[in-house]
Protein backbone atom coordinates (compact mmCIF):
# COMPACT_ATOMS: atom_id res chain seq x y z
CA UNK A 1 0.00 0.00 0.00
CA UNK A 2 2.48 2.28 1.01
CA UNK A 3 4.63 2.01 -2.44
CA UNK A 4 1.00 3.14 -4.36
CA UNK A 5 0.36 5.88 -1.85
CA UNK A 6 3.95 7.30 -3.36
CA UNK A 7 2.82 7.68 -6.85
CA UNK A 8 1.35 10.60 -7.94
CA UNK A 9 -2.53 10.43 -8.85
CA UNK A 10 -2.11 9.89 -12.36
CA UNK A 11 0.39 7.70 -12.62
CA UNK A 12 -1.02 5.89 -10.07
CA UNK A 13 -4.59 5.34 -11.90
CA UNK A 14 -2.89 4.64 -15.00
CA UNK A 15 -0.50 1.63 -13.37
CA UNK A 16 -2.59 0.89 -10.71
CA UNK A 17 -3.37 -2.64 -11.98
CA UNK A 18 0.17 -3.19 -12.93
CA UNK A 19 3.20 -1.51 -13.53
CA UNK A 20 7.08 -2.14 -14.68
CA UNK A 21 10.13 -0.45 -12.89
CA UNK A 22 13.58 -0.11 -13.61
CA UNK A 23 16.13 -1.24 -10.85
CA UNK A 24 18.51 -0.29 -9.94
CA UNK A 25 18.50 3.39 -10.30
CA UNK A 26 20.99 5.34 -12.42
CA UNK A 27 23.11 7.20 -9.92
CA UNK A 28 22.11 10.64 -10.25
CA UNK A 29 18.61 9.74 -10.81
CA UNK A 30 15.74 11.22 -8.83
CA UNK A 31 15.57 9.57 -5.16
CA UNK A 32 14.76 6.08 -4.78
CA UNK A 33 11.28 5.02 -3.38
CA UNK A 34 10.29 1.60 -2.23
CA UNK A 35 9.52 0.98 -5.97
CA UNK A 36 10.76 3.61 -8.97
CA UNK A 37 7.04 5.54 -10.08
CA UNK A 38 8.56 5.22 -13.62
CA UNK A 39 6.97 3.05 -15.88
CA UNK A 40 8.77 1.53 -18.96
CA UNK A 41 7.00 -0.84 -21.88
CA UNK A 42 8.92 -3.97 -22.19
CA UNK A 43 7.05 -5.80 -24.62
CA UNK A 44 5.02 -5.52 -28.12
CA UNK A 45 1.42 -5.85 -28.43
CA UNK A 46 2.68 -8.53 -31.97
CA UNK A 47 4.94 -10.27 -29.42
CA UNK A 48 2.39 -10.41 -26.80
CA UNK A 49 0.19 -12.54 -29.41
CA UNK A 50 2.24 -14.67 -30.50
CA UNK A 51 2.67 -15.49 -26.80
CA UNK A 52 -0.74 -16.30 -26.95
CA UNK A 53 -0.53 -19.14 -29.82
CA UNK A 54 1.50 -20.57 -27.75
CA UNK A 55 -0.18 -20.34 -24.88
CA UNK A 56 -3.30 -22.29 -26.38
CA UNK A 57 -1.04 -24.35 -28.18
CA UNK A 58 0.95 -25.62 -24.89
CA UNK A 59 -0.06 -24.38 -21.64
CA UNK A 60 -3.93 -23.83 -21.92
CA UNK A 61 -3.74 -28.11 -21.60
CA UNK A 62 -3.17 -27.01 -17.59
CA UNK A 63 -3.70 -23.35 -17.22
CA UNK A 64 -6.16 -20.87 -17.32
CA UNK A 65 -5.31 -17.08 -18.12
CA UNK A 66 -6.49 -16.15 -14.59
CA UNK A 67 -3.76 -18.32 -13.67
CA UNK A 68 -0.91 -15.21 -14.12
CA UNK A 69 -3.39 -12.64 -12.82
CA UNK A 70 -4.83 -14.29 -9.74
CA UNK A 71 -3.52 -13.06 -5.68
CA UNK A 72 -1.63 -16.28 -5.73
CA UNK A 73 0.48 -15.73 -8.69
CA UNK A 74 0.93 -11.78 -8.01
CA UNK A 75 1.78 -12.65 -3.82
CA UNK A 76 4.34 -15.36 -5.74
CA UNK A 77 5.97 -13.12 -8.05
CA UNK A 78 5.45 -9.08 -6.65
CA UNK A 79 9.14 -6.91 -6.89
CA UNK A 80 11.03 -9.87 -8.69
CA UNK A 81 12.56 -9.51 -12.17
CA UNK A 82 11.20 -9.97 -15.71
CA UNK A 83 13.52 -12.58 -15.97
CA UNK A 84 13.09 -14.18 -12.71
CA UNK A 85 10.08 -15.24 -14.08
CA UNK A 86 11.09 -16.11 -17.25
CA UNK A 87 13.76 -18.19 -16.46
CA UNK A 88 10.99 -19.77 -14.06
CA UNK A 89 8.90 -20.86 -16.38
CA UNK A 90 11.66 -22.16 -18.92
CA UNK A 91 13.36 -24.21 -16.49
CA UNK A 92 10.14 -25.96 -15.09
CA UNK A 93 7.19 -25.30 -18.16
CA UNK A 94 5.46 -27.28 -19.23
CA UNK A 95 5.02 -29.14 -16.37
CA UNK A 96 6.21 -32.40 -17.83
CA UNK A 97 8.48 -31.58 -20.29
CA UNK A 98 10.47 -28.41 -18.82
CA UNK A 99 12.44 -26.17 -21.79
CA UNK A 100 11.44 -27.79 -24.63
CA UNK A 101 10.11 -24.55 -26.11
CA UNK A 102 12.34 -22.29 -28.23
CA UNK A 103 13.54 -19.33 -26.31
CA UNK A 104 11.37 -16.85 -28.50
CA UNK A 105 8.46 -19.03 -27.69
CA UNK A 106 9.22 -18.67 -23.98
CA UNK A 107 10.10 -15.16 -24.25
CA UNK A 108 6.37 -14.76 -26.36
CA UNK A 109 4.80 -16.50 -23.58
CA UNK A 110 6.47 -14.25 -21.16
CA UNK A 111 4.87 -11.03 -23.10
CA UNK A 112 1.42 -12.47 -22.99
CA UNK A 113 1.46 -12.93 -19.26
CA UNK A 114 2.75 -9.33 -19.44
CA UNK A 115 -0.26 -8.45 -21.35
CA UNK A 116 -2.64 -10.08 -19.05
CA UNK A 117 -1.50 -8.05 -16.21
CA UNK A 118 -2.37 -4.78 -18.23
CA UNK A 119 1.32 -4.15 -18.16
CA UNK A 120 2.46 -1.22 -20.67
CA UNK A 121 3.55 -2.25 -23.81
CA UNK A 122 6.53 -0.23 -25.62
CA UNK A 123 8.59 -0.20 -28.66
CA UNK A 124 11.00 -3.54 -28.31
CA UNK A 125 10.46 -7.06 -27.79
CA UNK A 126 11.03 -9.17 -24.26
CA UNK A 127 14.63 -10.52 -24.47
CA UNK A 128 15.50 -12.66 -21.84
CA UNK A 129 19.38 -11.36 -22.54
CA UNK A 130 18.75 -8.37 -22.56
CA UNK A 131 20.02 -6.11 -19.89
CA UNK A 132 16.75 -4.55 -18.91
CA UNK A 133 14.94 -8.57 -18.08
CA UNK A 134 17.23 -8.73 -15.22
CA UNK A 135 16.98 -4.83 -14.37
CA UNK A 136 12.72 -4.18 -14.98
CA UNK A 137 11.07 -5.79 -11.86
CA UNK A 138 7.53 -6.63 -11.65
CA UNK A 139 5.09 -4.60 -10.02
CA UNK A 140 1.85 -6.59 -9.50
CA UNK A 141 -1.05 -5.95 -7.00
CA UNK A 142 -0.55 -7.37 -3.69
CA UNK A 143 -3.80 -8.38 -2.25
CA UNK A 144 -4.85 -9.97 1.14
CA UNK A 145 -5.82 -12.91 -0.88
CA UNK A 146 -2.05 -13.27 -1.73
CA UNK A 147 -0.74 -13.41 2.02
CA UNK A 148 -2.73 -15.89 3.68
C1 LIG B 1 1.18 -30.52 -18.14
C2 LIG B 1 0.61 -29.40 -17.40
C3 LIG B 1 1.26 -28.03 -17.56
C4 LIG B 1 1.58 -27.37 -18.71
C5 LIG B 1 1.43 -27.84 -20.15
C6 LIG B 1 2.08 -26.08 -18.31
N1 LIG B 1 2.04 -25.95 -16.95
FE1 LIG B 1 2.59 -24.32 -15.85
N2 LIG B 1 2.17 -25.30 -14.12
C7 LIG B 1 1.66 -26.59 -14.05
C8 LIG B 1 1.51 -26.95 -12.65
C9 LIG B 1 0.97 -28.28 -12.13
C10 LIG B 1 1.93 -25.82 -11.89
C11 LIG B 1 1.95 -25.66 -10.37
C12 LIG B 1 2.97 -26.51 -9.73
C13 LIG B 1 4.36 -26.12 -10.09
O1 LIG B 1 4.76 -24.98 -9.83
O2 LIG B 1 5.09 -26.99 -10.63
C14 LIG B 1 2.35 -24.81 -12.85
C15 LIG B 1 2.84 -23.57 -12.50
C16 LIG B 1 3.14 -22.57 -13.40
C17 LIG B 1 3.56 -21.24 -13.05
C18 LIG B 1 3.76 -20.71 -11.64
C19 LIG B 1 2.47 -20.05 -11.19
C20 LIG B 1 2.65 -19.25 -9.91
O3 LIG B 1 1.60 -18.93 -9.30
O4 LIG B 1 3.77 -18.94 -9.51
C21 LIG B 1 3.73 -20.55 -14.20
C22 LIG B 1 4.16 -19.09 -14.36
C23 LIG B 1 3.43 -21.45 -15.28
N3 LIG B 1 3.08 -22.67 -14.77
C24 LIG B 1 3.50 -21.10 -16.61
C25 LIG B 1 3.28 -22.00 -17.66
C26 LIG B 1 3.41 -21.63 -19.04
C27 LIG B 1 3.76 -20.24 -19.55
C28 LIG B 1 3.15 -22.74 -19.77
C29 LIG B 1 3.20 -22.90 -21.27
C30 LIG B 1 4.47 -22.65 -21.88
C31 LIG B 1 2.85 -23.80 -18.82
N4 LIG B 1 2.95 -23.31 -17.55
C32 LIG B 1 2.52 -25.11 -19.17
C33 LIG B 1 1.33 -27.40 -15.10
C34 LIG B 1 1.54 -27.12 -16.44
Amino acid sequence: MLQKLLLPTAVALTTAAFALTESPRPVNSAPATAFAPDTVGAYTIAQAERGLTVFKKVCSECHEPQDFTNADFHGEWNGRSLFDLYENVRTTMPDETPGTLTQQQYEDVLAYMLQLNKAPTGASEFRADSASAKAILLKLPVTSASLR
